[in-house]
């Protein structure tokens, strides 16, 4: 026995006191990592471990409450909002699915099919403009689009709001939920979008890592991270910042810039040049469920996805001047593929309803 080491079991024993046989040091189990606490009106929750608070979107006219959450979920879940009652945001937005819908481009009313890829609805909260290429001022803006979309809901506004009207049960939750029992487009949109906003991902393994548990990446996750975070590497970490990973801002990858007829994203909205063929930067919290990826769904994996990011994107007259060659080794690709897939943790809001 090295001498310290005896000198250590001695000075136990003297602390123990010498009263029989020593006990265990009393350890107090460390405290499992906590969530911040997050709060809109009367509605409080702990959001899941490396969510932001204060990054939290919620308009001023449309505080949240568990009555609004819950008719929102049933609005959310009912296809009866449809031109046809087949469709709902949930057959698009699939909480089995990442709250994608697991193809290239969607499909809506009679099987048609859009030109863009179902981002997710998860972490919502964290985001004021929607859609890939922002065009929705925030979340109830965006809501009665794809009501209103011919592919997609095929519906009028008019004709969605008689539907509801129509459905024994939906008054007393409007009553619960804003007062009076009156169901109008407007409280449909903020309900739904409070039951967004309760669509969270968070608490990874990269959380728990970030509290110190170093354990809960793998090594070549953690290599990975170091690449992602690393400007003169394969910096990612430009665009996808923060506890989010996403600047909110748009970028030209060049993602469908080689088709004949690309899709000019933020461009249709600014109408500014250098807005030519940009997107909005996606979250990448829980991006192993949501494939395939990009705007046109034309990445069928997260390695093809950081292949595209090695080859400098497809370079065009608007590509982002932070998008250039990585020359990465093919473990430099497995370790960022590794660290994309420890982003991947719990998520809340995917209780289904009954529908009234
Ligand atoms: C037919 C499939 C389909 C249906 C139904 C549908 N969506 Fe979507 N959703 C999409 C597609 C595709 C996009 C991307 C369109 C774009 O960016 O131009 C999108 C975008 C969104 C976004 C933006 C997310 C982001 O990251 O910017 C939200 C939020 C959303 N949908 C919620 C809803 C809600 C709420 C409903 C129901 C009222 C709904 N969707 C119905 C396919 C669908
Ligand atoms: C210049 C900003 C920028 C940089 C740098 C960047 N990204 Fe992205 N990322 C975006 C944008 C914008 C999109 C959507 C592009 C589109 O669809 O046209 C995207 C999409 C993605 C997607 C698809 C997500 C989905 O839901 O479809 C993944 C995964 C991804 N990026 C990972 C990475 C990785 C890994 C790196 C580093 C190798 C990286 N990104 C570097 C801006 C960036």
């Amino acid at each position: 026995m090295r001498p310290g080491l005896l000198a250590g079991t001695i000075a136990t024993v003297l602390a123990l006191g010498c009263t029989g046989a020593p006990k265990e040091p009393q350890k107090a189990a460390p405290a499992a990592p906590q969530g911040e606490t997050f709060t809109s009106g009367e509605y409080t929750a702990t959001l899941p471990l490396g969510l932001q608070a204060s990054a939290a979107y919620v308009p001023d006219n449309n505080p949240m409450s568990q009555p609004k959450i819950e008719l929102g979920r049933k609005l959310y879940f009912d296809g009866r909002l449809s031109k046809d009652g087949t469709i709902s945001c949930a057959t698009c937005h699939d909480a089995d699915k990442g709250f994608s819908d697991g193809r290239s481009t969607s499909m809506g009313v009679a099987h048609q099919t859009g030109a863009r890829n179902a981002p997710t609805v998860m972490n919502r909260l964290f985001s004021k403009e929607q859609f890939w290429d922002g065009r929705a001022a925030d979340l109830e803006a965006q809501a009665l689009g794809p009501v209103q979309n011919p592919i997609e809901m095929g519906h009028t506004l008019e004709g969605m709001i008689s539907n509801v009207k129509g459905i024994q049960g939906y008054a007393p939750e409007f009553q619960a939920a804003f007062g009076t029992p009156d169901i109008n487009a407007d409280r449909v949109a903020q309900a739904i979008a409070s039951y967004e906003r309760t669509v969270l991902a968070g608490n990874a393994p990269y959380d728990l890592f970030q509290t110190g548990d170093k354990s809960a990446m793998s090594e070549s996750a953690v290599r990975g991270m170091s690449l992602f975070n690393d400007k003169d590497k394969a910096n990612c970490v430009t665009c996808h910042a923060g506890f989010n990973f996403t600047d909110e801002s748009y970028h030209n990858l060049g993602v469908g810039m080689d088709k004949p007829n690309p899709d000019w994203g933020r461009f249709g909205v600014t109408k500014q040049e250098f807005d030519k063929g940009a997107f909005k930067t996606p979250t990448l919290r829980n991006v192993t469920q949501s494939g395939p990826y990009m705007h046109d769904g034309g990445e069928a994996s997260l390695l093809e996805v950081v292949k595209f990011y090695d080859k400098g994107g497809n370079p065009n007259k608007w590509l982002s001047k932070e998008i250039k060659p990585l020359h990465l080794t093919d473990q430099d690709r497995a370790d960022l593929v590794a660290f994309l897939e420890a982003l991947t943790g719990e998520v809340r809001g995917r209780e289904k309803p009954t529908l009234p």
